[in-house]
């Protein structure tokens, strides 16, 4: 936990909420597989706090959410159900009802028979084209349905969006955030403004585009920026080696340009070494050669070992390392030894603050949390773009309509 406060609105601690009706806003938006089962839990277990105070204040509890992306139109593989039943799994003792519409009358019924220490969770608010459109009569339907005296953003991860349960509600309704929203806030603002050097950065992922605020941001605070990941075949690529069938990312040119531009010498670290394959599949052939060495019909799929003694050299002499993006194609085993590596060699160096962002990166440490139970990272963020706008200095539209 950061000791500084960098979250500046007010907290469900800041008021008296006794005995209220509130209207939370949660990010459930999970990842299922195609059974809809859900795959990580995490962003529900880290809901679970704010939910709690909550209750033990004696408060009927509506949560909102959105899971996916299903424009406006209800699609039963979008549902919340799935999150209502992993909520109720993990709080079996709460009565928790699950109201199979959003908005309409059956919605309004449900929420205004729940009683004190109760919840409703209410189903996906992106049914409706109202959410995304940030749609103040939607932002009306949501408080009536209620009743709700407050309204609580505790949903990190979607507060970069200005959408009607993030924005126009805040209009409609007293608003204050939650504790794992000023949590996030505090740890991931911490560790840009105020870090133990060195500071050590590892970016990885597909995308440059995506990231690149973040990575600008990061020449201007980070002691060392290691670059793995797909997003480095771009990088090489814009240096002129031969990246095989590598992805990269095409029209990046003037973007990397500047960052090169931008970074002190020694500051921006790519892979030296690769591992490759002829194909992505769990049978392929690992192959590890230099980054001068790659074949017209390979892929590269991993950094290669030499950069993994590299990468730990920096982390082994960090006091705060940032991760953000896997460095390898980390589904299939014998690509995901970069990852692995960082996230031991991370996790073993005591003392160290570690955090850790991007939905992939998150449920990869998370899974790596699984088969090394004594593992440690300071903070394992819920958010995937929301954190990475916060980082590279952005407002967040969610946390500044609070009060
Ligand atoms: C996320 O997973 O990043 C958030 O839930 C936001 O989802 P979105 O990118 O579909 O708005």
């Amino acid at each position: 936990m950061a000791h500084t406060q960098f979250f500046k609105k007010k907290t469900i601690k800041d008021i008296d909420i006794h005995g209220k009706t509130i209207l939370l806003r949660a990010d459930f938006n999970v990842p299922m597989n195609d059974k809809s089962e859900i795959t990580s839990d995490y962003r529900i277990i880290k809901s679970l706090p704010t939910i709690k105070y909550l209750l033990d204040r004696k408060c009927k509890v509506i949560i909102i959410s959105h899971i996916g992306r299903p424009d406006g139109k209800p699609e039963q593989k979008y549902s919340l159900r799935p999150a209502y039943t992993k909520l109720q799994e993990l709080m079996p003792e709460i009565d928790i009802k699950f109201s199979e519409s959003t908005i309409d009358d059956s919605a309004k019924i449900t929420c205004k028979q729940a009683v004190e220490g109760e919840i409703v969770l209410l189903e996906n608010l992106r049914f409706d084209p109202g959410e995304v459109g940030n749609d103040m009569d939607f932002a009306k339907q949501l408080r009536l349905v209620s009743g709700a005296d407050y309204f609580v953003q505790d949903g990190f991860g979607v507060v970069h969006r200005a959408h009607a349960s993030t924005e126009a509600i805040t209009h409609l309704l007293p608003a204050l955030g939650g504790l794992l929203l000023a949590e996030e806030v505090d740890e991931l603002l911490g560790v840009m403004s105020l870090p133990r050097r060195p500071l050590v950065a590892v970016v990885g992922g597909a995308k440059i585009s995506d990231k690149i605020g973040f990575i600008e941001r990061l020449l201007e605070v980070a002691d060392t920026v290691l670059i793995g990941g797909a997003m480095a075949n771009t990088f090489l690529k814009y240096n002129d080696n031969e990246i095989g069938k590598s992805v990269f990312e095409p029209g990046q040119e003037e973007i990397i340009k500047k960052i090169f531009k931008k970074a002190k010498p020694g500051q921006l670290i790519l892979p030296k070494d690769v591992g490759v394959a002829a194909e992505i599949a769990t049978s392929s052939q690992r192959r590890d050669c230099a980054i001068n060495e790659i074949q017209k019909d390979e892929i590269i799929l991993d950094i290669g070992f030499e950069t993994m003694r590299e990468f730990s050299g920096y982390i082994h002499n960090a006091n705060t390392v940032i991760w953000n993006g896997p460095l390898g194609y980390a589904e299939i085993k014998q690509f995901a030894h970069g990852s692995e590596v960082l996230a031991k060699t991370i996790s073993d160096q005591a003392g160290i603050t570690s955090i850790v962002g991007g939905g992939d990166t998150a449920d990869f440490v998370l899974n790596w949390l699984d088969n090394n139970p004594d593992g440690h990272f300071t903070h394992i963020s819920t958010g995937g773009g929301a954190g990475l706008e916060l980082m590279s200095g952005l407002k967040l539209p969610g946390v500044d309509a609070l009060l």
